[in-house]
């Protein structure tokens, strides 16, 4: 187990989604710890809805030309300055992790295993976060098309939650405000002046 350098608390309000990364790989070493880690999140019947797909060191290389075909548009008619600069989103992140979900044909069952492969999302990030790697959870639109599916080896009724960018980088974006806990918190059985009803 690696040495745990933050509070739970200081992981969960520090952590941010990092979307400049620098270049630096990511081991696949440290990839597999923190989801090894990360699977601890509750999963309702231990049904452990997910699977991984993995890009990381060499791999992730290679996988770029993968994400240059399905993610940049038109990339054959860009000049290469242009492509270039397309992909800087996807040549700066060290790993990639594609989260795969199970679909249950059940709405409740899943429902909870979305909800269930987010916690885990999360533990991930976090336990990333601890390690002075950031992360960042993409949904691009090319994560549903068919053709990129099949060569993910992604199967009828797997869906991808998340890639999951891991990466290095030299400054901590600044943090972006929630909703105050006030605008969304109503307390059974007190008034909004806070008198008991
Ligand atoms: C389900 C989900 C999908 C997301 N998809 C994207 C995305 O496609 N592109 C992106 O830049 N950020 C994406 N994000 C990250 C959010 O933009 C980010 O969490 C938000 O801006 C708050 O920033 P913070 O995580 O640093 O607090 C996604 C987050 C979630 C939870």
């Amino acid at each position: 187990m690696n040495e745990q350098a933050l509070s739970v608390r200081e992981a969960i309000i520090g952590r941010r989604s990092v979307k400049n990364f620098n270049g630096q790989p990511v081991d696949l070493e440290n990839i597999n710890s923190i989801l090894e880690d990360a699977r601890w999140a509750p999963t309702h019947g231990l049904r452990n809805p997910w699977r991984f797909i993995v890009a990381a060191n060499k791999e992730y290389i290679k996988f770029q030309d993968v994400l240059k075909e399905y993610g940049v548009p038109k990339w054959k008619e860009l000049s290469e300055e242009e492509l270039e600069k397309q992909m800087k989103k996807f040549r700066t992140p060290g790993a990639v992790v594609f989260v795969v979900v199970q679909e249950d044909a059940r709405q409740k069952e899943r429902l909870e295993d979305y909800a269930a492969a987010s916690a885990l999302i999360q533990n991930a990030m976090l336990l990333a976060w601890d390690q002075g790697i950031g992360t960042c959870w993409k949904t691009p639109p090319f994560i549903d098309n068919p053709k990129f599916r099949e060569e993910l080896g992604v199967k009828p009724g797997e869906r991808i939650m998340s890639m999951l960018q891991f990466g290095y980088y030299d400054d901590i974006p600044k943090g972006r405000v929630r909703t105050p806990l006030e605008d969304v918190v109503t307390y059974y059985g007190i008034e909004e002046n806070g008198e008991e009803k």
